[in-house]
């Protein structure tokens, strides 16, 4: 496993490098099957799923189109707050392509609820489904679920591989939990 700078702000690592990868080894042929015949475009959601979106489409033998949305969901310290915005003004024309939205974490599914919502509405797409690497077990209030996970999770905050505190820990190769103290007191 390779080390990070602030690998030590980790009370526990749920997913190492070689979990990760081996999962995407996984859903990438899978996707690579379920899509080998499709216009596919893959939207990725900024800037979490940056970490992902490489990973995925590094392992994808077929065909795609890659566009990016950045999407901030308003955080308090660890809780979403439920507010979503999209900063795009004008989005992708995405006729009759089959869409597979990619982001890291699956956790009110209120991005996902608001990005499908958006791309349905404005972008004329074949069909839309979603890839996310986490998947929070929990209570929704939305009707919608990803269609690819990589991993169901406990309701706790992570970070890493994408999965940012305060804008920090992306570059983590690994998925874990901050220690507490690192919450209370966040270095810089
Ligand atoms: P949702 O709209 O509540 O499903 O959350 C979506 C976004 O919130 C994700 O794309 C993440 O950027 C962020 N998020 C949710 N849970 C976590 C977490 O445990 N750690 C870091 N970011 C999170
Ligand atoms: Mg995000």
């Amino acid at each position: 496993m390779s080390t990070n700078d602030n690998i030590n702000d980790l009370e526990s690592v749920l997913f190492n490098e070689d979990e990760i990868n081996s999962r995407l080894d996984e859903l990438s042929e899978c996707i690579s099957k379920q899509y080998g015949k499709s216009k596919l475009t893959i939207v990725s959601i900024m800037n979490g799923s940056l970490m992902l979106t490489a990973g995925l489409i590094s392992r994808l033998r077929i065909a795609f189109d890659l566009r990016c949305l950045n999407v901030e969901s308003y955080y308090g310290e660890t809780k979403s707050k439920g507010d979503v915005f999209i900063n795009s003004k004008k989005m992708p024309d995405l006729s009759g392509r089959s869409v597979l939205i990619v982001d890291d974490i699956f956790d009110t599914g209120k991005t996902l609820k608001e990005v499908i919502k958006r791309i349905n509405s404005e972008c004329n797409p074949l069909e839309v489904s979603c890839f996310t690497l986490l998947k929070k077990k929990k209570q929704r209030q939305v009707n919608i679920a990803p269609d690819f996970v990589g991993f169901e999770v406990e309701d706790s905050f992570l970070v890493g591989y994408g999965l940012d505190y305060q804008g920090r820990y992306r570059n983590l190769s690994v998925i874990g939990n901050l220690k507490k103290e690192v919450i209370a007191n966040p270095s810089t």
